[in-house]
Parts: structure tokens; sequence; C-alpha cells
């Protein structure tokens, strides 16, 4: 099928690439040029594991190009997909303007025939009407520019006809090309049975698991909704996951204070088949592009119809206290911060991806800072790309060796596989004094002390 994906980022790229291995035809339209030369030339803007390899297959293959030229894309297409940010504004909406400039240009581009408008992009409950009333708000500017134009009365009307498809993603930044061919479900929302057919035939390769690592699983369940309960799926699912950790993180608390181990207590509790073992690891608080705009979002949209949800707002502000709880953990140990020597195992919000987006890290570097310590950070990513350049507050080591040489404690905040391997004796030789906290409880607390390291664990 001819697909284009409007907007390159982690979603709309990984989304696009993935469609054109399975063997659609895809355009994907970006209006950053940079990145657009960048995908041109077969190289991905992003660090996303296997997404350069597909995406060069798929250039060689000629089942995607990239550009800028969003009437190119939405001719090409007959499912056209908006994949842009909806970052958070300051007060906790979705800032939904990119999301509007896509659809008025959809609309203004739109000629003949019929499309599948998506909404793959995470947004407000409600925006699936309201952006069909931005692509008929662009096609009546265009007819009116068209009539303007000369055409008169004359002027040929616009006969495309479209509907809007709520198709939230569920993809894990690090994981991303796998959580596509591997999803959990996939959810269509809309209120048109033709859109419905044209997306389930569009995802039948990944439903039958073609492209699966476990190829003889049943098909991916496919959840068809209408379209605010698509929107409302993706807010809920964010918000079930991230309250999670922030219970965990309330029990580690008290498992601090009781002197329970929380690693235990989590595997004692995970085993339970009604809770299940995942996102009970406590640490420093989620973080990350999504978890904390969609709570924030879910909360506001709650707000606008006079609902206070109090577990959400819970959620936030535990993890709020826990993003600081490494610098409580430190001030236990060290003291005065003042002129000590922090060093960071870790920038990223998670292994495997190049994402800084509200990364727990960057609140660190804030409040070490204030409190007058010296921060250095070594990340396998950020230390090796221009990153790093971005980055106030902290000095960016090449090595792990450099980053320990001279500091005061060492925190652990991404827990990036190659962390649990470093040569910690020499790190240990190389510091002012041989602390760790392990922000994910991650590392062997064992091996550390009988290397001398004094280990502060989270509720471990
Ligand atoms: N990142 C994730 O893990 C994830 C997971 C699920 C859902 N989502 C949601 O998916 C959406 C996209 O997230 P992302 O992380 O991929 O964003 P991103 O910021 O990485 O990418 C957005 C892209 O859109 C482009 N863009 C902006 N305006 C444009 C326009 N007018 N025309 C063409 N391109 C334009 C930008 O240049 C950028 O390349 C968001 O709503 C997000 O909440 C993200």
């Amino acid at each position: 099928m001819r697909v284009c994906v409007i907007g390159t980022g982690y979603v709309g790229l990984v989304t696009g690439v993935c469609l054109a291995h399975i063997g659609h035809n895809v355009i994907c339209v970006d209006n950053n040029e940079e990145k657009v030369k960048l995908m041109k030339s077969g190289q991905s803007p992003i660090f996303e594991p296997g997404l350069s390899e597909l995406m060069q297959s798929s250039i060689q293959a000629g089942r995607i190009e990239f550009t800028t030229d969003l009437a190119a894309g939405v001719d090409h297409g007959e499912i056209l997909f908006i994949a842009v940010g909806t970052p958070p504004l300051p007060t906790g909406e979705s800032d939904t303007r990119y999301v509007e400039a896509v659809a008025r240009g959809i609309g203004a581009n739109l000629h003949k025939g019929y499309k599948v408008i998506v909404n793959k992009s995470t947004v407000p409950i409600g925006s699936g009407d309201w952006v069909r009333m931005i692509v008929l708000d662009g096609m009546a500017e265009r007819q009116k520019s068209l009539v303007g134009a000369g055409g008169g009365s004359e002027a040929p009307a616009i006969e495309a006809q479209f509907d809007v498809v709520s198709n939230p993603e569920f993809l894990r930044e690090g994981s991303a090309v796998y959580d596509t061919f591997n999803p959990d479900r996939i959810v269509l929302g809309s209120n048109s049975s033709r859109a419905i057919a044209l997306m389930q035939e569009l995802y039948t390769p990944i439903v039958e698991r073609q492209y699966a690592e476990e190829k003889a699983l049943p098909p991916v369940p496919v959840v068809v909704t209408d379209l605010s309960s698509a929107e409302m799926i993706k807010y809920a699912a964010n918000a079930f996951l991230a309250t999670k950790i922030s219970f965990i993180n309330e029990v580690a608390n008290i498992c601090d204070r009781v002197g329970a181990d929380v690693t235990q207590v989590a595997k004692g509790i995970g085993l339970d088949s009604r809770i299940g073992n995942k996102f009970l690891q406590a640490g420093i608080g989620w973080g990350g592009s999504c978890f904390p705009k969609d709570v924030s979002a879910l909360v506001h949209t709650a707000d606008d119809y006079g609902y206070e949800a109090q577990l959400l707002k819970a959620a936030v502000s535990v993890n709020q206290r826990q993003r600081l709880i490494a610098v409580e953990k430190l001030q236990q140990v060290l003291k005065i911060l003042k002129g000590k020597t922090v060093g960071l195992l870790g920038l990223t919000f998670k292994p495997d991806t190049d994402d800084m987006r509200d990364a727990p890290a960057l609140i660190l570097i804030e409040s070490l800072n204030r409190l007058g310590a010296r921060v250095k950070a070594y990340d396998p990513l950020v230390s090796q790309t221009g990153l790093r350049h971005g980055l106030t507050g902290v000095h960016v080591e090449t090595d792990p060796d450099r980053l320990a040489d001279g500091c005061d404690a060492l925190v652990l905040v991404t827990d990036w596989a190659q962390f649990k391997t470093l040569d910690y004796a020499k790190m240990a030789r190389l510091m002012n004094s041989p602390v760790i906290i392990d922000g994910r409880n991650f590392l062997d607390r064992q091996a550390l002390e009988e290397l001398g390291f004094q280990y502060v664990g989270i509720g471990h």
C-alpha cells in the first residue's frame, strides 16, 4: 500500500521504515531539512537498535523516500500518518500546534480520491474530530484560493474524501523496531469501517506475525474502538505504567526506613499473576519524552472536565520527590556536597536510546550544581555524540576511568548493560572516596562492597 508518514522522529521514522520493510511503499515527510538530507543519504538521525540497517535495505529496495515536500507525500499516500511531536506546555497540556499545522497542510493538499488520516501522535482526547475539522478548514482555504486565483465559481470543487483514525503508538525507545514487529496489540479507533478495513490490511503482515521473533504465536490482537476510546487507551496505558513505578518507589522508600529490601519485595509481589513483574524496578523515578507529558496531559484533561485525578497527581508528586532521592542519599553519605565531585554513570533517560528529553539526569545535574557540587558524567552514547554539547552544568567524560578520577561519589543513573562489567576495582582506586549510589538497583552490591565501595541502593 502507499503510505505517507509526516514527522520522522522516534515514532515516525520507525513506523515508516518498518512499514517499508514489510513491503509497503513509503514516503516520509519532515520539515527539518537537515534531517531529511541525512535520511536521504541513508543515515538515521536517531539512535534506535536495528533501525539504520532496515532503513538502508528499504532505501535500496526503493520502498522508502524522504522529503520536505508535504504535497508530494499527501499525493502519494492512501494512508497518511501524522507522527509529529506533542510536547508539554508549561500548563501540563499537550502542545498540539505541530499536529494542527500538519492537518491543515494535509487539507490544503488533498485533491481527489479517498485517504485515511491516522493520528499516531499522542493527542488529547477528542483530537480525532478536531483533526477532521482542521483538515476540512485546510480544504476550504484551498478551495477559496482556487476561486480567488481566477477560477471564480468555475474553479473545480475539491472532491477528496477522508476519514480519521486514531492509532496510538506503544513502542519503547531502545527497542522500537522490535516492538513494532512484536506488538502486544494494535489499537484502531474510528467511526469509519472503510478506514478500519484499510488499516487492517496495512497491518496484516504484523498481525500475522510474519516479521515477529516468535512466528508461531496467535495473531496480534487488534482492538477496534471509537476515536476517543483509542486516544484514552494511550493515556491510560502510560498513566498506569507510570503509577506502577511510583508505587514501587513509594514501597522502596518505606523499605529503606524499615530495613526491608525492595528487590525481594518486588519479586515476591511480581510473581502474583494479577500484578506481574514488569515495571516494578525501584529507582530514581520515571522520565523521558512520554510518561511525564502524558500523565500531566491526562490530569489536565480531567481538570478541564471538573474532575481532580488524585491518584495520577500523587503518582506525579511521588516521582518528583524520587528524582531527587540520589541527592538525599549523597547528602546522607557525604554530608556537605559543596566542593564535592559527583560522577554520573549514564545520562539518557533509559539505556539504548540517545533521547535526553526530561531525563532524570538533568534534574540531578541542576540540583547538584545548586548545592555547589561539581558534576561529571559518562554515558556510552552521549559521550560519543554531539548530544553532549547541549548539556550545561556537567563535564561529559569520554570513558568510565576518567569519570571516576577524583570523584567523591558515583551515581548510577541509567542502567546501560555495559555498566555491569566496568573495571570497578580500578575506578575505586581513582576516586577520592569509593561511594556509589545505585539509582537503578542494577549493580552487584556484594561485589562492589568487596572492592571497597560504600554501596547505597534505593530501598535495597
Ligand atoms: N518517543 C516515544 O517513545 C513515543 C512513543 C509513543 C508515542 N509517542 C508520541 O508520538 C509523537 C511523536 O513523538 P516522537 O518522540 O517521535 O517525536 P520527535 O520529536 O522525535 O519527532 C517529531 C518529528 O516531527 C517533525 N515535525 C514537526 N513539525 C512538522 C511538520 N509541520 N511537518 C513535518 N514534520 C514535522 C520534527 O522535525 C521531528 O522530526 C508524540 O505525540 C509522542 O507523544 C512517542
